[in-house]
């Protein structure tokens, strides 16, 4: 006669770990036929627990093709990182300048900086084509040849902080100060008639500083995307 416990193909599951660490699928059969014969009595939580069973025998019997058996969370692989490497690699500022350090700059700081640590790619005044132009470019995106820049396109000034952080010069990225950062920042911003020259940037002025394509672009109409596509 079939016991409720028989439900789903099996007696109740007595191995609430398993799901996280299982043996082979053998000795967790031969286990549970042992246990089935002890099983007495029966009632809808033990037909919960037999299709649970069932459910964790299947993913045991697919996993177990390989004999190798995943162990969760780190599939037997690596360690957690620390807080301080997750902290050193998590470095995007968002547009309205959240997680910006301490430090300041000026463009008439800036400018030595950029001249020694920049300049050699992008011109002296971001005029250089041969990578990226950073300066000029205003009121062409409506036209047959945008030409794209920080004083053209960028819509945040705190992105641009991050952008020049993590990234540049291309061939030393991370090498800047935060001081450095905010100085060549300003430069930058400067060249492209955003702020005066004594205007200082730091963690309270530089997300205020007002793009002029700030409002050039158009929100993500899809659904999913829309409200994110808000926060940038
Ligand atoms: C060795 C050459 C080199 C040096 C030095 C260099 N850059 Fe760049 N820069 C590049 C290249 C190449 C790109 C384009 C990178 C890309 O598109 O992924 C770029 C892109 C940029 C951009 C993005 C422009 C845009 O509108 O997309 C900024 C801003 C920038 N650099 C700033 C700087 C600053 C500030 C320094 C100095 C601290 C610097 N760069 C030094 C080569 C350089």
């Amino acid at each position: 006669m079939s016991t409720p416990s028989q439900i789903g193909g099996g007696p109740p599951a007595s191995r609430p770990g398993c799901a996280v660490r299982c043996p082979p699928s053998s000795i967790l059969q031969s286990g549970l036929r042992r246990q089935s014969r002890r099983s007495n009595g029966g009632g809808l939580q033990r037909t919960r627990r037999g299709l649970r069973l069932a459910a964790i025998l299947l993913a045991v019997t697919l996993a177990a093709a390989s004999h190798v058996l995943a162990q969760l969370p780190t599939y037997g692989l690596g360690r957690a990182p620390t807080a301080e490497e997750i902290k050193a690699w998590d470095l995007t500022i968002p547009h309205d300048g959240q997680g910006l350090p301490v430090g300041s700059g000026t463009a008439r700081r800036g400018r030595p900086i950029y001249v020694e640590k920049c300049a050699a790619c992008h011109g002296e005044k971001g005029e250089d084509p041969k990578y990226n132009l950073l300066a000029g470019g205003r009121g062409t995106l409506t036209t047959d040849k945008p030409v794209l820049t920080i004083g053209s396109f960028w819509p945040h000034a705190a992105t641009l902080w991050s952008y020049i952080n993590r990234s540049q010069p291309v061939d030393e990225p991370g090498s800047l100060t935060a001081d450095e950062v905010y100085a060549v920042t300003a430069y930058l911003l400067h060249l492209n008639g955003i702020i005066g020259e004594n205007d200082t940037v730091d963690a309270k002025t530089l997300p205020r500083v007002q793009m002029p394509n700030r409002d050039g672009f158009v929100l993500d109409p899809r659904p999913d995307v829309g409200e994110a596509s808000k926060a940038r």
